[in-house]
């Protein structure tokens, strides 16, 4: 008997009845899934029934993981995005409107200030940028349109730490919703929504994922500043595919363990490297003297954060001549939280858009490196990074 090929090819394949759970969560790549009448399929894409209809509005992966980055952050809503840029996009597209005005850090994330000062500005939205560890300046900023507060837990390159609680109330008491990116710190090391922030971002890419391989961003917080979001996501097209999120889903399993270990590895790097004579600054929360110290022992629940900056006299010759000393043991990745330690050169990548002044008075010179310590065992790292010091300083 022959059989009808093309009709059996085309069948949607048969999902087994599991009995036994998984050990592991499976992936669920459909694009579309089966509703049993238009009156289901009606009441899901209203959002009225939980469930799945078209991939684009909402996946089981994405579900999953939002849910567990949500949990981590002790978030009524989470929401998992295509990038973390997507996120922040996602962020500015359902809370402000042509006029609004917002007041974020100068020393946000690159295409944060772009996405802000240029993107933002297209659309009729205004935005001051200001040193947001300093209270007054950021109370100074406020307008009767600013709607939007934005700051980074621990900023880049410098590690500045702001005041999440401080900023919460300034917010607060001008009806301002208050966003943080918490890219640096990961809720390893701060939740923000427990200091009174009403919306966190991150870039999942980073180390909530952990194993450079999947781009994705998060955006969770109050459901009093989440009206509009999960229409804007799926109207906007802010997607995240299953394969990502299952992947980051395993990525975040050990969160914790490689927070616990690259933090304390990096604070050991800290103290190697603020006692070298031969730099110029090495920029740390953990460290004693960081101006930010004290508020970061009061935020942080878990570390300092597992990257580190530091500046070596003798401007770019230098800092090429580590770059290439360090390559074979300590890659030139411009990103962070990686499992192994990597390195970047902000003046010439994530602060190669402002001037030379502009970087200076942020703390950047043409000398600075930012580290972002691994999970290796840290005598190889410290050893990489003595010699690397040695021929850019020789
Ligand atoms: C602090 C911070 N926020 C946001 C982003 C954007 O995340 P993504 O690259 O996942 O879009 C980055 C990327 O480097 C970042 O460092």
């Amino acid at each position: 008997m022959s059989r009808d090929l093309d009709a059996l090819c085309a069948k949607p394949h048969p999902i087994p009845q599991l009995i036994t759970r998984p050990a592991a969560a499976p992936i669920f790549p459909a694009t579309v899934f089966a509703c049993d009448s238009p009156e289901q399929a009606s009441l899901l894409l209203a959002g009225e029934t939980a469930g799945f209809v078209y991939s684009r509005d909402g996946h089981p992966n994405a579900l999953m993981l939002a849910q567990r980055c949500g949990e981590m952050h002790g978030a009524e809503q989470a929401i998992v995005t295509g990038s973390g840029m997507a996120a922040l996009s996602l962020a500015l597209l359902a809370l402000l409107e042509q006029g609004d005005h917002v007041v974020a850090s100068r020393q946000l994330y690159g295409r944060s200030i772009a996405l802000f000062c240029g993107e933002a500005q297209r659309l009729g939205i205004k935005t001051s940028l200001v040193d947001t560890c300093d209270l007054q300046k950021t109370a100074d900023a406020i307008t009767d349109r600013t709607r939007l507060l934005v700051t980074e837990t621990i900023a880049n390159p410098m590690l500045r730490v702001a005041d999440i609680a401080g900023l919460a109330e300034l917010a607060a008491q001008h009806q301002a919703r208050f966003l943080v990116d918490n890219t640096f710190a990961s809720p390893a090391v701060c939740q923000p929504l427990a200091w009174g922030a009403d919306l966190v971002m991150e870039s999942i890419t980073k180390i909530m994922n952990g194993h450079s391989d999947v781009m994705l961003g998060l955006l969770c917080g109050r459901t009093a500043a989440w009206q509009r979001v999960p229409m804007v996501h799926t109207t906007w097209g802010l997607f995240a595919s299953p394969l990502d999120c299952w992947l980051a889903a395993r990525g975040l399993s050990t969160l914790g363990l490689r927070a616990a270990r690259a933090g304390e590895n990096a604070a050991t790097v800290a103290t190697m490297l603020s006692r070298q004579k031969s730099l110029l600054e090495t920029s740390y929360p953990g460290l004693p003297e960081h101006p930010d110290h004290e508020v970061a022992q009061r935020q942080f629940c878990g570390g300092f954060g597992n990257v580190v900056s530091f500046t070596l006299p003798g401007g770019r010759p230098a800092a090429q001549r580590f770059i290439a000393a360090a390559a074979d043991q300590i890659p030139f990745c411009p990103s962070l939280g990686e499992l192994f330690t990597t390195l970047s050169h902000p003046a010439s990548t994530s602060h190669r858009g402002l001037s030379a002044a502009e970087r200076s008075t942020l703390g950047i010179e043409e000398g600075t490196i930012r580290l972002s310590v691994g999970c290796e065992p840290v005598a190889g790292i410290l050893q990489a990074l003595e010699d690397a010091v040695g021929s850019a300083v020789a």
